[in-house]
């Protein structure tokens, strides 16, 4: 029988635990293979001092299962970040947002000196941009930004909540961009960085995954 797709990211979620540093602050991403590694790590919890949160949702989840969270500005390093890709590269380059978070997300894995990746096989791709890049942004700026991206050959639409503009945790509004062939992460995630308007975009190029635990039908794999 070969495994499901939430088998893959069970599996995944608990090979996560090897990368726990006892005693220490733990960042911890979003979504639903981090979901599974959320439920791992409350089987060590007495043996970390918390997490770091990249969402109210893994928040809420984290203190659900009695794990202590902090706020990022109050710790300094983390040794290690742990969360899940919409898509990821042999590089390690990604795309993430799917679940609305990228911000946080990129801002605890900034502060990370490793960054581990939770992810099952179909989010490897040769090359991102097949999954709708997410990018937060100003709703001041969202008009503009959708022809910015055009004359990248991108279509953009504004992420939408029972037919509203979804709000992220930050506030913001999240643009969905299609039909972009992202060969150059880096390059891509800084020219898109300078367009004002822009919070976050959900290419994690700069703040890439050291470490890529992949769930494949033979075990996980570990990618470097
Ligand atoms: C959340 O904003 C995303 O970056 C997630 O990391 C991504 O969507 C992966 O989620 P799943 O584990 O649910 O696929």
């Amino acid at each position: 029988r070969t495994m499901t797709q939430d088998e893959l990211k069970t599996l995944v979620g608990q090979a996560a635990l090897q990368y726990v540093v006892p005693g220490e602050i733990v960042g911890v991403g979003t979504g639903s293979t981090v979901n599974k590694f959320i439920d791992a790590l409350a089987t060590m919890k007495d043996r970390i001092k918390g997490a770091v949160s990249s969402s109210e949702a893994s928040t809420k989840r984290l203190t659900a299962l009695g794990i202590t969270v902090f706020d990022s500005n109050e710790v300094a390093e983390l040794s290690v970040y742990i969360d899940g890709a919409d898509e990821i590269d042999a590089r390690g380059y990604m795309i993430k947002g799917g679940g609305a978070a990228l911000t946080r997300e990129k801002i605890v894995a900034a502060q990370s000196r490793q960054f581990v990746c939770i992810a099952d096989e179909s989010k490897l791709v040769p090359t991102l941009g097949k999954f709708p890049l997410p990018v937060e942004v100003i709703p001041m700026a969202t008009q503009r930004l959708i022809r910015q991206f055009a004359t990248l050959g991108g279509r953009a639409t504004v992420r939408l909540a029972d037919g509203q503009p979804l709000v992220t945790d930050n506030g913001q509004h999240l643009l969905d961009v299609t039909g972009l062939q992202i060969s150059d992460p880096l390059a891509f995630e800084s020219q898109v960085n300078q367009w004002p308007g822009v919070v976050t975009v959900g290419v994690f190029a700069h703040q890439k995954a050291h470490v890529c635990l992949l769930g494949t039908a033979g075990g996980v794999k570990t990618l470097k």
